[in-house]
């Protein structure tokens, strides 16, 4: 497998764990052009690394990531190029959430604007204590544009996206726990990140990957359509080696091996 050189990001694989540090703390981590790529580049790693089974993200320094780098949007000067530059940031989001592996965003610190909107593209979100998430773009004349305005109400609902997204406040990690916005709050982010990660790693990989893809498909089509897409799923599940032994292992009474596949 070849990895690229990165120069904004660390990838490292441990224990079936893919970790995406991203290293530019001075600025935040703030999301440049050259960052996105780098992360577009990422994501095509991993989805094509055989040893990764689950993939976390998350930040050096004080931030996970302060949004979409305002230096580069105080040089956007039409409406085409302004659109064109929510499209390419909406596309990484989108190669994150269509990542086959669960992923996880480890928020460490600010996960602000476009550094919230790609958290929303993983599938868990975990807090440090003293992280603080918010949409703050409305403040800067802007609105979320790398999935924000999208991907929030369908996590916490209209009226709590709302207030984050026309109040731009900063939400600290407790209460975004409460909103639903983050699944965990611990005062290492990357440890309890580790722990879920590895929680997710004692099922059966296939079994992740459909169950991901059932939830991922069923929640752009309506009712019928995605209760049969699970059907769907459903089926493929059952001709597994890993459902046969999941199921013999609990007969058994012994722990599963699975082999994802
Ligand atoms: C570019 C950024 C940045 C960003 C921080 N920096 N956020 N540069 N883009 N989003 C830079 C600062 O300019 C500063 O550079 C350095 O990082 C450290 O930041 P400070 O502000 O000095 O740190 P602090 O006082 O601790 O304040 C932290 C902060 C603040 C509250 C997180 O940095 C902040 O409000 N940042 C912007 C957050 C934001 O509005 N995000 C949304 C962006 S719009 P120097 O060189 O001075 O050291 C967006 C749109 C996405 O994301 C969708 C587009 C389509």
């Amino acid at each position: 497998l070849e990895v690229p050189e990165f120069e904004f990001l660390r990838y490292e694989v441990a224990e079936g764990i893919a970790w995406v540090t991203f290293t530019r703390p001075k600025a935040l981590n703030a999301l440049a052009a050259d960052v996105l790529r780098e992360i577009a580049e990422v994501t095509e790693v991993i989805a094509e690394d055989p040893e990764v089974k689950v993939a976390v993200f998350t930040g050096e320094g004080k931030a996970f990531v302060a949004g979409a780098d305002i230096s580069e949007i105080n040089a956007l000067k039409d409406v085409f190029i302004g659109r064109e530059f929510a499209l390419a940031g909406q596309e990484v989001m989108n190669h994150i959430a269509a990542l086959p592996v669960p992923t996880i965003a480890a928020i460490n610190g600010y996960a602000l604007g476009g550094g919230l909107e790609l958290a929303l593209a993983c599938d868990l979100r975990v807090a440090a204590t003293k992280a603080k998430l918010g949409l703050p773009e409305v403040g800067l004349g802007l609105i979320p544009g790398f999935g924000g305005t999208q991907r929030l109400p369908r996590l916490v609902g209209v009226g709590r996206a709302f207030d984050l997204i026309l109040t731009g406040r900063h939400v600290p990690a407790e209460e975004a726990l409460a909103l639903g916005l983050v699944n965990r709050v611990a005062d290492d982010a990357v440890a309890a990140a580790r722990e879920l990660a590895q929680a997710i790693m004692k099922n059966s990989p296939v079994a992740l990957a459909l169950a991901k893809e059932a939830v991922a498909r069923g929640a752009d089509v309506p009712l019928p359509e995605a209760l049969e897409i699970e059907a769907d799923l459903f089926g493929m599940t059952v001709t597994t080696h890993d459902m046969r032994e999941g199921t013999a292992a609990f007969l058994e009474k012994r722990a599963p091996e699975f082999k994802g596949e």
